[in-house]
């Protein structure tokens, strides 16, 4: 590999910023895009976002789903270094989505409301963090508000996070007589003007005794900085990078994305310490970013919004080699060489067609149903990459046909929405039966919708009262079919023909799991590896 692909993944920073809703998600993303030149107004994110309340109207989401391809992925240039942010939708029906998207990520900024704490969604994502050994930075933030003692805040995030802390800013004060913060990883102190445009001046502190921390922030406030300070240093380790990159130590930063407080020093530390692309498990081998042969995988796809043609983007995450226009590589699954014209990155907001990527960079390409998630490319290699499992879902229903006429469009539709990710399909195997499990109710309307607008087709939804569905498969040939003889009514396959079986209750998988001890019951199923 030529010491220029080198240089090109040393300095990519491919990462998610991830959050509660409400958190300061957006805000943040929007000033990292602010310093790194790619917006110039404030704003121009939020107006792109979906709404979040539970209650939020799903033709808002419709509508946000063509807006949004060009805030799935934000690329831009900050000193060295190219940077690119995924984005993954705040409505937490759509968690599925951002769990895939953490597959493309080489690390993951958590946003925390420092009145709020970690909340659920922060604890779901963390958890798919902890199963990837993504390294996570963690912004505490609206330091401006009123709101938990930072310690408390640190112990909790140790805890419900089940990970490491180490401050390497703190706050000088909360909410209305927020001074600033102290940057323990740089020595300087950040004084607090409430501006949303403007960025803070430092002061650069050789020593936290210096009698110019007094003056600049009262004697009183002073003092307890130095005792947090001498706190911090007897309670927690130094920082240290390695720990940071192995997933077990999240350095915690403190400020206000609203005020832009803390958010320039949050970018500089991040592009130091963040890993650059990092290598990525195939289920033949580990595959080094900095191997010849291009490789990639998709992790999304993204429907158009013109019905009229049901065109889609896949986005593939380069995972090595140098990914160029116009050369023929191979879809695994499908065993055929296929050539891109028109593959598109997404630089400063905008989308345009690229001669070439580099690994960790995202390049969108055009499709008309060729990809599923979790698909290979290769440069002819027979490699599949592990994909993220794909989490039993929370909600059940059967969905019938509401229009006789339109039978073949609605199996069309079906199968392609589940390919792009949208839900889960199950097929009974007792009657035949279509159930979708979904992990929020906004997905049947969603799917509802679109199939109607996409297909033409017209669906409705039966109740089914289900606890879970879990994958299940066991060493022992006739134990399995002594199961699934058992339970023939409940069993079902899955749209890669895996047996599922249908719990309609927790009783119901406690009494099944103790009965047959040697069938396994698995709640998540790997996407894009189908020998697993
Ligand atoms: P999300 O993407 O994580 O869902 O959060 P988002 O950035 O939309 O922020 C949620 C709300 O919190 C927004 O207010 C935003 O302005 C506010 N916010 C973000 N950062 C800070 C901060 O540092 N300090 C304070 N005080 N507020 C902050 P909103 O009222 O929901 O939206 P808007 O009307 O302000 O746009």
């Amino acid at each position: 590999m030529s010491d220029e692909i080198n240089k090109e993944i040393e300095r990519r920073r491919t990462f998610a910023i991830i959050s509660h809703p409400d958190a300061g998600k957006t805000t943040l993303t929007e000033k990292l895009l602010l310093f790194g030149g790619a917006i110039h107004v404030a704003g121009a994110v939020k107006s792109n976002k979906i709404k979040k309340t539970a209650t939020s109207d799903w033709m808002d989401i419709e509508k946000q789903r063509g807006i949004s391809v060009a805030t799935s992925v934000m690329g831009f240039n900050y000193g060295d270094y190219k940077i690119n942010i995924l984005d993954t939708p705040g409505h937490q029906d759509f968690a599925e989505d951002t769990f895939r998207t953490l597959t493309a990520v080489d690390s993951v900024i958590i946003v925390v409301d420092v009145a709020k704490g970690v909340e659920t969604q922060t604890r779901r994502l963390m958890e798919v963090c902890r199963m990837r050994n993504t390294p996570v930075i963690i912004f505490v933030n609206k330091l401006d508000r009123e709101g938990r003692d930072p310690f408390d805040i640190l112990d909790e995030l140790e805890q419900e996070l089940k990970i490491g802390v180490r401050p390497l800013s703190w706050p000088i004060n909360i909410g209305a007589k927020f001074k600033g913060v102290y940057n323990i990883y740089e020595h300087g102190l950040d004084l607090f003007t409430p501006s949303k445009q403007t960025v803070t001046e430092r002061v650069e502190i050789d020593d936290v005794a210096s009698p110019l921390v007094d003056e600049l922030v009262g004697e009183a406030d002073a003092a307890k900085l130095r005792e947090d300070l001498e706190l911090i240093e007897g309670v927690y380790p130094d920082f240290d990078v390695q720990e940071y990159l192995r997933g077990e130590l999240a350095p915690v930063f403190f400020g206000s994305a609203l005020n832009t407080f803390g958010v320039k020093e949050l970018l500089d530390c991040f592009v130091k310490i963040a890993p650059s692309p990092r290598p990525v498990n195939a289920v033949e081998r580990e595959v080094k970013p900095s191997e010849g042969a291009f490789t990639g995988f998709v992790f999304k796809i993204h429907a158009n919004m013109d019905p009229n043609h049901r065109s889609c983007i896949a986005f593939v995450k380069v995972c090595s080699g140098k990914f160029e226009r116009n050369v023929n590589y191979k879809h695994v699954r499908q065993g055929k060489m296929l050539r891109f014209a028109a593959p598109t990155a997404f630089m400063a907001q905008k989308k345009s067609i690229v001669d070439e990527a580099f690994p960790g960079d995202i390049v969108g390409i055009p499709d008309t149903g060729n990809f599923k998630i979790g698909d290979t490319l290769t440069s002819g290699e027979e490699l599949h990459f592990k994909g993220l499992p794909s989490f039993s879902p929370e909600m059940f229903k059967y969905i019938e046909n509401a229009d006789p006429m339109k039978a073949k469009q609605l199996d069309k539709g079906i199968h392609q929405l589940m390919d792009e990710g949208v839900a889960q399909l199950f097929t009974n195997q007792f009657n035949g039966r279509k159930i979708i499990g979904t992990v929020g109710q906004l997905q049947f309307e969603v799917i509802q919708y679109r199939l109607l607008h996409e297909y033409g087709a017209q669906c409705r939804w039966e109740p089914l009262s289900l606890y879970k569905a879990c994958w299940i498969d066991s060493d022992d040939a006739e134990a399995l079919a002594a199961f699934k003889k058992r339970k023939h009514q409940f069993m079902a396959t899955d749209k890669d023909g895996r047996d599922v079986f249908l719990a309609d209750s927790n009783y119901v998988l406690q009494m099944a799991q103790s009965d047959f001890p040697k069938i396994r019951f698995r709640f998540t199923s790997e996407l894009g590896t189908r020998d697993d």
